[in-house]
């Protein structure tokens, strides 16, 4: 199998789908990786870094797509990509398919194998290659907050962590989950007086049981959110509903309730978010302000953060991408059902029902083609 890593095109993507590490693990197997040149430059990793992990590299992209029997990636192919694609050519990344009708399309008419990373699925549920990214975003929502609370970014002017004799910061997270956990962590870990809100008792159980002291629980509703928002200097949302939008929790009225230069960070922007005035922004313009608080909704906060996000994403990638790479797609997603999961689109046929769903395409079950 002949293993293809472009760079990556999308505006502002600095991350890249496979590290030296990670080539040489695939060269020591036997395996063939292309890698175009400068693909790794903006998470740090130099051409010479995968010669030396026994890389070739190719000048174009066009090469790249040409050779690969793999390609994989870290975004959805865009527009300029589509072309590129080929019959038969296994493409493992990120696709969310169900955004994009004119993705869709275009990966139908290729009659590529797309595997994508949002819909591997363990037994439990979970979902293996969207952690990574949570982990990152999880943890960088509280350095964002305690960044916009210093006074020079029109923050309220406190240290989260306070010092001794002036009391800490106090952060609220409303949504207990993978996000949710990370942040909570990293505000307890500064020292601030944390909160964090769920639906799920269990969850809060559990997360009661494993936090520090500096960390309490309390059960999300109207109610008590609307107590809480008015004496916490960072509110972090954090909650996902699968497979929706995600619910307004914090509405336009409790806004003139928080005190002036209160941050808001809505992680949980990519799906709607979960304030009411949440509208996506860029790291270039990443927050704005209402009635003097200040809102930062970043819809890719890893990209801020690409060497991070880079490890984190291909640990978590590389074995699946070595089962396909050594086994070919159908052996390997029959032997994993994890990663048989994954298969979106296969040979012109929608083998993912949410996908099909959304877009009013003929749905073929993915058993059916294995
Ligand atoms: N902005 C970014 O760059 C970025 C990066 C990664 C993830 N995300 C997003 O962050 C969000 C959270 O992701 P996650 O991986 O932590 O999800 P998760 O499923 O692990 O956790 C979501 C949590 O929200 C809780 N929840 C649901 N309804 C709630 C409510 N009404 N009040 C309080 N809690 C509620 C659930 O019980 C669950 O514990 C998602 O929307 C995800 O797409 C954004």
């Amino acid at each position: 199998m002949i293993v293809g890593v472009p760079k990556e095109i999308k505006n502002n993507e600095n991350r890249v789908a496979l590290t030296p590490a990670g080539v040489a693990e695939m060269v020591k197997r036997g395996r063939q990786v292309y890698v175009q040149e400068n693909a790794g430059i903006g998470s740090g990793f130099s051409n010479e870094d995968y010669l030396h992990a026994g890389a070739l590299l190719l000048a174009s992209i066009e090469e790249v797509y040409g050779i690969a029997e793999m390609i994989i990636k870290v975004k959805e192919p865009i527009e300029q990509e589509y072309k590129l694609v080929r019959k038969g050519q296994i493409l493992y990344t990120y696709f969310h398919f169900a955004s994009s009708e004119p993705l869709t399309n275009a990966m139908i008419e290729s009659g590529a194998v797309c595997l994508a990373y949002e819909t591997v699925e363990l037994d439990d549920r979970s979902l293996p290659l969207l952690v990574p990214m949570s982990e990152v975003a999880g943890r960088m929502s509280v350095q964002e907050g305690a960044k916009y609370l210093e006074k020079t970014y029109g923050g309220y002017g406190v240290l989260l962590g306070g010092v001794p004799g002036v009391p800490p910061a106090k952060v609220l997270i409303i949504g207990g989950g993978i996000v949710g956990t990370e942040a909570a962590k990293m505000a307890a870990g500064l020292g601030a007086d944390t909160t964090i809100m769920d639906v799920n008792l269990k969850r809060l159980r559990y997360l009661d049981d494993i936090m520090p002291a500096n960390v309490k629980t309390m059960m999300s509703n109207e109610y008590n959110l609307r107590e809480m928002v008015k004496n916490h200097d960072v509110i972090i949302g954090a909650v996902l509903i699968p497979g929706a939008k995600a619910p307004k929790l914090v509405t336009r009225d409790m806004i003139p309730t928080m005190r002036p230069g209160t941050v808001m960070v809505d992680v949980a922007v990519d799906q709607g978010g979960c304030f009411e005035t949440t509208k996506a922004t860029t790291h270039d313009n990443p927050t704005f302000v209402i009635d003097d608080v200040i809102q930062y909704c970043v819809a890719n906060m890893p990209g801020a953060v690409p060497r991070t996000s880079t490890l984190a994403l291909t640990n978590a990638t590389l074995p699946y991408a070595l089962q396909l790479a050594n086994k070919g797609w159908k052996q390997a997603c029959q032997d994993n059902m994890p990663l048989r999961k994954g298969l979106n689109v296969v040979d012109g046929k929608v083998v993912y029902e949410g996908v099909a769903e959304a877009f009013g395409l003929p749905y073929t079950p993915v058993d059916s083609i294995l």
